[in-house]
């Protein structure tokens, strides 16, 4: 109970700076690039999938810019919230950890979320509000109940392979050279993390109770995937000024929402296969977890 707290207050926080000592240690210890993002200019529409959005093509160049800019700050605000929640992610696990070995690695994990988030601080400035934000919610929420096992399938087979598929996207498209040195370390270090969780996830080894918690958990997480992509629908509503139902529908068509939406619930359903995750799998299944929702 008193660990569940600690990690609520961990999650919850969102006071910056310390004093000016441990300042000055973490000025030594963590590089500094100071990216300075021209976030209208670090994707284009293509890698938006809206190259064929007919209602931005047909926007001002203001309002695509303003479009580009708020999906590319998006894709930081999200990062954010993921990599500060994977410091008390890992702190939970070090914990948690069977052996010192497996201590030792989650040691190590934490301190490489630490150097994520603090690239993803430099890049957005000002700390987003993500109170309102459901995938980092979720997430808040899964690192707080869950146990060991559920926790070592639910956020690194599944959410840090995932993780993984989002940040190799953002690096190959990514147009400015100073961001592709510090998204290749994500990508890196995020493989090990995925890859440790695959290794060490034993599907038998669940309890009833913990596999009836990774159902319920994994069913919440696959619905927001399968509603499509409504995070992006509600940016252009509003830098659009209101789109129709029929001018929203055009927009899913022109930007393949479909086809994008079952390429990544089939690779979600790949990690879990990846993991052998046979049981989870088929109950999922039989539930129509991977069925669009649109
Ligand atoms: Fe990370
Ligand atoms: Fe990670």
């Amino acid at each position: 109970m008193l660990f569940s707290a600690t990690l609520e207050n961990s999650l919850s926080k969102t006071h910056v700076p310390s004093n000016r000592e441990v300042e000055q240690i973490l000025t030594r210890k963590l590089s500094h690039i100071a990216p300075e993002p021209d976030f209208a200019g670090l994707w284009d529409l293509n890698d938006h999938r809206l190259g064929h959005v007919s209602q931005v093509l047909s926007a001002s160049q203001d309002t695509r810019e303003a479009i580009l800019t708020d999906l590319a700050q998006g894709r930081f605000r999200e990062a954010y919230g993921i990599e500060k929640a994977g410091m008390s992610f890992a702190a939970k696990m070090s914990l948690l950890a069977q052996s010192l070995n497996e201590q030792k690695l989650y040691s190590l994990f934490a301190s490489e979320e630490a150097a994520h988030f603090h690239f993803i601080q430099a890049v957005l400035g000002d700390p987003p509000d993500l109170s309102k934000d459901p995938f980092i919610q979720f997430l808040n929420e899964l690192i707080i109940s869950a146990e060991r096992r559920p926790l070592l399938f639910i956020i690194q087979v599944v959410l840090e392979g995932w993780g993984l598929d989002h940040y190799a996207g953002m690096l190959k498209s990514c147009k400015q050279a100073s961001f592709k040195g510090p998204l290749q370390q994500i990508l890196s270090d995020e493989a090990a993390h995925h890859g440790s969780g695959l290794s060490l996830f034993q599907e038998d080894e669940l309890s009833q109770s913990e596999l009836k918690y990774t159902l319920e958990m994994m069913s919440a997480f696959l619905d927001m995937v399968r509603i499509g992509p409504v995070g992006l629908m509600h940016t252009l509503d509003s830098h659009l000024g209101g789109l129709t139902t029929a001018q929203k529908q055009a927009v899913l068509t022109e930007m393949d929402a479909v086809e994008d939406t079952t390429r990544k619930l089939n690779l979600l359903k790949g990690l879990m296969q990846k993991a052998q995750a046979k049981q989870i799998l088929a109950e999922l299944e039989a539930k129509s977890a991977f069925t669009l929702l649109f």
